[in-house]
């Protein structure tokens, strides 16, 4: 089983009803693949995980890298795994913007993760962009 996360940034404005786009596609096609995962979304750049069959996985990242909806798409890594971290989800997923519930959120959603790099690789995204959105609006 493989396991590949990246990060990207999103071409142009990105709206939550454009990462709902996204989020549909991508739960019908990640169930025949079996693929499965966790997207984050903070408004500017996407931090996603996909799991499954290694050739599932190639085959899903081959077409999400040729999406022009987002750009400076770069591999954060790329590992066997005996067991999935997001095993119970197609494609779960958090807007960073949706409020200050979002760390929280994101923790629960990462609870799962074995992987303490993969883990805070996804805390640590939710948490600075959560805390540069509350700067923001100070
Ligand atoms: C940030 C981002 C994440 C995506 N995640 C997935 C995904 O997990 N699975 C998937 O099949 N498509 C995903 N997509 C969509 C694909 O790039 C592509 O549009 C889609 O797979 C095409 O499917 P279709 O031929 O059934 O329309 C994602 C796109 C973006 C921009």
């Amino acid at each position: 089983m493989l396991q590949l996360t990246y990060i990207s940034s999103a071409v142009g404005p990105c709206a939550e009803s454009d990462v709902d786009a996204i989020l549909k596609t991508a739960r019908r096609n990640n169930v025949i693949l079996g693929v499965t995962g966790l997207l984050l979304f903070d408004g500017r750049r996407f931090l996603q995980t996909l799991e499954g069959e290694t050739a599932s996985v190639n085959a899903a990242y081959q077409r999400i890298r040729n999406d022009p909806r987002h750009r400076a798409i770069v591999q954060l890594s790329s590992k066997e795994t005996k067991a999935r971290a997001f095993g119970d989800w197609a494609m779960a997923a958090q807007c960073i913007s949706a409020g200050p519930g979002v760390v929280a959120q994101v923790d629960a959603l990462t609870e799962t993760v074995a992987d303490p790099n993969l883990r805070e690789t996804f805390r640590g995204f939710a948490r600075v962009r959560a805390a540069a959105l509350t700067a923001s609006s100070a």
